[in-house]
């Protein structure tokens, strides 16, 4: 099976507090799987660990059947990872939304012209483009998860790690995210605490309870 992450028998904890121990994942190629679980259980530690963020204690995980051995070694993949986190404060580097979406798309060498017209379109595609000018953090949280949603899309990665992509949205909002991470073909752990939301675009569930990953269906 050709598979973009393994992660094989991980175990995290904090503080010595286990969070999580002897987690085995697999995400084939193109597999959305969602990932559920109580507030405080490890979703996303366990979404950081896959992103490279943070290195688990025990276990590993494999990028492209590539093992990461270290967490600089996820530098080489970097761009092939959109990670979304669950709280997108820090997330930002340009004041504008415009100028944020075509940062990532600037810093690959792609003109400026270029990186605007791509930038505006997928605006459009969200159906956030009367945000271009706003200035980030002005902008309410519904809003900025979507624009933060945007850059990452922009830059079409392999991977989409998305920690609860929808908790600040409407329904119309969450609709939209739905149609559009469904008509993308790419791996994907989506972490959520909304049930139709996860239900509607991952085949695969599972729940983080009691510090182990159990599939519910
Ligand atoms: N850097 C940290 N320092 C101390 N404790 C932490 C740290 N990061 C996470 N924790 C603790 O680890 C536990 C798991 O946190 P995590 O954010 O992974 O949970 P979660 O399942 O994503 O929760 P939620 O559904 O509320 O987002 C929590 O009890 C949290 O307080
Ligand atoms: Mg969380």
């Amino acid at each position: 099976m050709s598979c973009s992450i393994n992660v094989k028998n991980v175990s995290y904890e904090i503080n010595e507090r286990v969070l999580f121990q002897d987690i085995t994942l697999n995400v084939s190629h193109e597999e959305k799987i969602a990932i559920v679980g109580s507030n405080g259980s490890g979703k996303s530690s366990f979404l950081k660990i896959v992103a490279g963020l943070i290195k688990p204690k025990e276990g590993e995980v494999f990028l492209f059947h590539d093992k990461m051995e270290k967490l600089k070694d996820f530098r080489k993949y970097r761009s092939d990872i959109g990670y979304l986190p669950q709280d997108v404060n820090d997330f930002f580097l340009c004041p504008t939304v415009i100028e944020d979406v075509m940062f990532n798309l600037r810093a690959k060498g792609i003109k400026k012209d270029d990186a605007y017209s791509k930038a505006f379109e997928i605006l459009k595609e969200l159906e956030i483009e009367h945000l271009e000018n706003r200035t980030i953090y002005d902008l309410s949280g519904g809003e900025q998860k979507i624009v933060a949603l945007a850059s990452i899309l922009i830059t079409k990665p392999k991977i989409l790690l998305l920690d609860e992509p929808t908790n600040a949205l409407d329904e119309e909002a969450e609709k939209k995210i739905v149609n559009i991470l469904n008509s993308i073909k790419k791996s994907m752990i989506i972490v959520s605490h909304h049930k139709s939301f996860i239900e509607s675009l991952a085949p695969t569930i599972y729940r983080l309870k009691e510090n182990s990953l159990e599939k519910i269906n």
